[in-house]
């Protein structure tokens, strides 16, 4: 049997391929507080801004295209069984070729009703005031907002629990309960960490620190994961 490893992404994963994080830029995300466009309460305030706020987002990521590092991670699904779980919006890891991608925090190519979340729908287009759903509500961004339940936690968890190897990349673990993942490993599980700036974690006896970008950190992480491998 394959042994798993789970890697948990952040904002920091895209950054070399031009999207910028949250917390680096000082609170601001692309110029606008981020309660302002990531909360109900914000969209209570102005739907028209949270809609182009993300309308820009969804063009931007389709403008970039996957680093090295969502390239190196799909190399492990060679050896290993991988899941991937990100709190990024964006959907670099998928096109990588990563196969088990889990989004905690929504997808900005979906949307979803603002009445009912059960009601997810593709989306590669503007979402514009007026657009409904099949029950009359207007049509949102199908992204986790601050103070949202976050139901893909539970898928998440049981993966962490049975890693024997977790990759940690470009993260700042500021946000719960995406930042409470690490304690669910496994004592013996192996813990890898790559930013440039190390998020403060309690540390496990395996833990590994890699104080860079993801490009270089993952490359070398894989290819100590990959020893003996062909690649
Ligand atoms: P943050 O912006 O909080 O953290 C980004 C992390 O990436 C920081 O620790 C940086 O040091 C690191 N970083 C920067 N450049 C990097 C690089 N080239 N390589 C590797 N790491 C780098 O982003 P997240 O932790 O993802 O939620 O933020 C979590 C959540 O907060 C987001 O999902 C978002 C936000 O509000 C929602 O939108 C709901």
């Amino acid at each position: 049997m394959k042994k798993k490893i789970v890697v948990i992404s952040g904002a920091g994963i895209s950054a070399e391929s031009g999207i910028s994080t949250f917390r680096d830029a000082g609170g601001l995300w692309e110029g606008h507080d981020i309660m302002e466009v990531a909360s109900p309460q914000g969209w209570q305030k102005n739907q028209s801004l949270v809609l182009d706020f993300y309308n820009k987002r969804r063009k931007q990521a389709l403008a970039v295209l996957p680093n090295a590092a969502h390239k190196d991670l799909v190399k492990l699904e060679k050896k290993y069984e991988v899941h991937i779980i990100t709190q990024n919006v964006d959907d670099l890891h998928e096109r990588a070729g990563s196969k088990n991608v889990l989004h905690l925090h929504g997808q900005l190519f979906q949307s979803r009703s603002s009445g009912n979340e059960q009601l997810v729908f593709p989306c590669t287009e503007d979402i514009n005031l007026g657009d409904i759903c099949e029950e009359g509500h207007q049509i949102r961004p199908n992204i986790v907002w601050f103070g949202e339940q976050v139901p893909n936690m539970a898928l998440a968890t049981p993966l962490v629990q049975k890693a024997d190897f977790i990759i940690v990349v470009g993260t700042s673990l500021a946000v719960y309960p995406a930042a409470s993942m690490l304690d669910y490993a496994n004592k013996n599980a192996q813990i890898y960490v790559v930013d440039p700036n190390i998020p403060f974690i309690d540390k496990q006896p395996n833990t590994y620190m890699y104080e860079e970008k993801a490009s270089t950190g993952i490359a070398k992480i894989v290819k100590l994961l990959l020893k003996d491998t062909e690649i």
